[in-house]
């Protein structure tokens, strides 16, 4: 399925008022964001030579031949919110200021259909993805990563948001062998759900 006109002009709309509400401070008395977004309920970090799921309130994918083995995925959970009934969801990554970047900085993103069951698990890379929904590359000079290519149009294009109180769990994965995204997550920034009419 690909984008409608309106869609297209929508998202270049919706990405800018995201980003520039992540970058005020909070103290400045400005007009908050008008779009709205679902931020993550629970993060981990999954660690490849661990093999555990650890809790986390930031992400960070990592990849290097001298490693030891400990490839990192993050894992984000969101819940539906009722505000978002109705409405068209879509997936955006906005990079914090100061996220930590280098090397291809591409991420795949998979749906998941297990959870960890606490803050600390073991977890086999891979445990519980479902279906891949593309590649996107992080570029610090972005408000918003882009998709290099979209293997569903669920989450990756405007789709139909999930009924309230869903759960939605995404893994962020390394790419190439030499790949680091480290960014904060909060209101408006890091990996949102974005919903609209
Ligand atoms: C797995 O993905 C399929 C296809 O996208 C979807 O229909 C199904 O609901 C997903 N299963 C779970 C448990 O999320
Ligand atoms: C966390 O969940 C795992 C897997 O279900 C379980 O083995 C472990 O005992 C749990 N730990 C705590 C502290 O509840």
């Amino acid at each position: 399925m690909f984008p409608s006109k309106t869609f297209l002009s929508s998202l270049s709309l919706l990405a800018p008022a995201l980003a520039i509400a992540a970058a005020t401070p909070e103290h400045v008395p400005v007009r908050r964001q008008t779009i709205p977004s679902i931020s993550p309920e629970t993060m981990f970090t999954v660690d490849a030579a661990a093999n555990t799921a650890t809790c986390a309130r930031s992400g960070i994918v990592d990849k290097f031949h001298n490693n030891n083995g400990h490839d990192l995925s993050t894992l984000v959970f969101y819940m539906y919110p009722l505000t978002s009934i109705g409405d068209r969801c879509e997936l955006l990554f906005l990079p914090s200021p100061g996220s930590r970047l280098w090397g291809s900085r591409q991420l795949d993103i998979y749906t998941l259909n297990a959870r960890p069951a606490n803050c600390s698990v073991a977890w086999t890379p891979g445990t519980g993805r479902n279906t891949s929904l593309g590649r996107i590359e992080v570029d610090p000079t972005r408000q918003v990563a882009r998709w290099l290519y979209h293997s569903s149009s669920y989450l990756t294009y405007s789709s139909r948001c999930a009924p309230a109180g869903t759960v939605e769990g995404l893994e962020f994965v390394p790419v190439s062998e030499y790949d680091h995204v480290e960014w904060a997550q909060g209101q408006g920034y890091g990996v949102q759900i974005a919903y609209y009419l």
